[in-house]
C-alpha cells in the first residue's frame, strides 16, 4: 500500500461509539464509512474493498463469528485487517473470532485506540520491522517422566488464567515423539514438522494466529510436537529457530517443552529465552543429572536469576527433601508441587487441566503457585533486554 492513509470501515450499533472512533481516525487522516448492523458491513465490505474492518462484536442482526467466517470465505476480503473492538472482554468471543480469522481482538479503551494505531500502521507497511516480540519461557529436566509435559501445559494454563490479555502458544519441541496434543486431546495433523517443512520460509505472523489450533479448555494455542519418529526424523532443525521468532511475533507467551534434552537445537532456545523452568525429581539419581544439566547451562552463560525451579513429586512420596535437593544442587527451589497419586495422569488422560478440578486443594494450590511465580519470574526481568535470536 503507497498510501499514508488507510480506507477504514467501522461497524458498530451504537452511533455514538461508531462516530467517537470514526472523528478519532479521521483526526489521524484515515478515511472511514460507517455501518450499524453486520449485513450493512458485509455489504459495505465487499463493494468497498476497505484496508481495514473495525467492528464491536455485538451486532443486533447476525453472530460475529459468521460475519468474521464469511469475510474470511470471499475473496475480495479473505485478506483484509479485520480487528474485533468489544464493548468487554468475553473469553469465549475472543477465541471463536481469532479462530474463525479474525486479527485482532481489543477490548474499547483509551490502549485500544493506540493499539488501533499501531494495527493501521502495520497495514499500511510503515512499520518497518514490528518490535514486538513475546516472551519465552522453557521447560526442560534432566530425566524423562519428569512431569515436564504436563506441568508446561498446566502452568501454561494457569497463566492465561490469570493474565487474561495475554496471548499464549504452547510448543512441543520434544524429539522424537511429542506428548502435549495427547495431553490436551488435540488430534489435528498440524505440528512442527509440517510447519517447518512448508515451503514459503516467511510465515507471517498472522499466519500462526489465523492456523494454530486453539485449545479452549485450556486457554492456548498449540503448536504440537513431531506425532511419530519417522515424522520427527524429517524435522528441518535448522528452520526452528526461524519459526519460534515468528511465535514471539505473535503471540505475547511462547511456553516450550524441550523435554529432557539438551541437543543442538535446544541450547541455543534456552540460551536465549526468557525464563527456564527446570523441573526436578526427588531422586538422587535425576538430581546428579540435574546437577551436571545446570553446570553445562552455567557453562554457557545462562545465568541463574533466569531459572525457575521447580521440584515435582511425580513418582510417590519418597525421595529427596526439598532441602536436600537444594543443597546437592546449590540452588533455591521456588515451589514443590505434591505427589497427586493417580490425579494428574487422570486428568491428563481426560485432555484436562489438573486445576479443572478432581484434584486435591493443596496440589491446585501448588500447581497455581507455580504459575504465578513463572508471571512474577518474567515480570521482574521486564526491564532487562535480552538478545536477540
Ligand atoms: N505431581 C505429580 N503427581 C502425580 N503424577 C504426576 C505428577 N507430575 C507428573 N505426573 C505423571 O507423571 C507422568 C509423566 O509426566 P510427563 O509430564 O509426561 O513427564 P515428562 O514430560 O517429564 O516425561 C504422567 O503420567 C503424569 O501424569
Ligand atoms: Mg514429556
Amino acid at each position: 500500500m503507497a498510501r499514508d492513509f488507510a480506507y477504514i470501515l467501522i461497524i458498530d450499533s451504537d452511533a455514538s461509539s461508531r462516530n467517537y472512533l470514526s472523528v478519532f481516525l479521521q483526526q489521524q487522516g484515515h478515511r472511514t464509512l460507517l455501518a450499524a448492523s453486520g449485513k450493512e458491513g458485509l455489504v459495505f465490505a465487499w463493494r468497498d474493498r476497505p484496508d481495514i474492518i473495525i467492528f464491536d462484536p455485538a451486532f443486533p442482526d447476525i453472530p460475529a463469528v459468521d460475519f468474521v467466517d464469511r469475510l474470511r470465505k470471499d475473496a475480495r476480503t479473505a485478506q483484509t485487517v479485520c480487528i474485533a473492538l468489544a464493548q468487554r472482554e468475553h473469553f469465549q468471543e475472543r477465541n471463536a473470532l481469532l479462530a474463525a480469522g479474525c486479527n485482532e481482538y481489543l477490548v474499547k479503551s483509551g490502549e485500544a485506540l493506540q493499539q488501533l494505531k499501531k494495527q493501521i500502521a502495520r497495514a499500511l507497511g510503515q512499520e518497518s520491522s514490528p518490535s514486538y516480540r513475546g516472551k519465552s519461557i522453557v521447560f526442560l529436566s534432566a530425566k524423562g517422566g519428569s512431569g515436564v509435559s504436563s506441568l508446561c501445559a498446566n502452568l501454561a494454563t494457569c497463566v492465561a488464567e490469570k493474565q487474561k490479555e495475554k496471548t499464549i502458544v504452547v510448543v512441543d519441541l520434544v524429539l522424537p515423539i511429542g506428548s502435549i496434543a495427547n495431553i490436551v486431546g488435540y488430534d489435528g495433523t498440524i505440528n512442527i514438522v509440517n510447519v517447518a517443512l512448508q515451503k514459503d520460509q516467511t510465515i507471517p505472523p498472522a499466519y500462526f494466529r489465523e492456523n494454530l489450533p486453539r485449545i479452549p479448555a485450556w486457554r492456548f494455542a498449540l503448536l504440537a510436537g513431531a506425532p511419530d519418529p519417522e515424522m520427527a526424523n524429517n524435522l528441518p532443525a535448522d528452520r526452528v529457530p526461524a519459526i519460534l521468532e515468528m511465535l514471539l511475533k505473535s503471540y505475547d507467551y511462547v511456553f516450550i517443552d524441550l523435554g529432557k534434552s539438551l541437543s543442538r537445537i535446544s541450547l541455543p532456545i534456552i540460551q536465549q529465552a526468557d525464563l527456564i523452568v527446570l523441573i526436578l525429581g526427588t531422586d538422587r539419581a535425576t538430581a546428579t543429572l540435574t546437577k551436571i544439566t545446570l553446570d553445562f547451562l552455567h557453562a554457557r552463560g545462562v545465568d541463574a536469576p533466569k531459572i525457575l525451579a521447580i521440584q515435582n513429586r511425580a513418582v510417590g512420596l519418597e525421595g529427596l527433601t526439598r532441602a536436600e535437593t537444594e543443597k546437592m544442587l546449590g540452588l533455591n527451589i521456588a515451589v514443590t508441587i505434591p505427589y497427586m497419586a493417580g490425579d494428574f495422569t487422570f486428568a491428563n488422560n481426560r485432555h484436562e487441566p489438573v486445576v479443572a478440578g478432581h484434584t486435591s486443594e493443596a496440589s491446585i494450590l501448588a500447581v497455581r503457585q507455580a504459575a504465578a511465580l513463572v508471571i512474577e519470574s518474567l515480570e521482574r526481568q521486564k526491564v532487562k533486554g535480552r538478545p536477540l535470536l
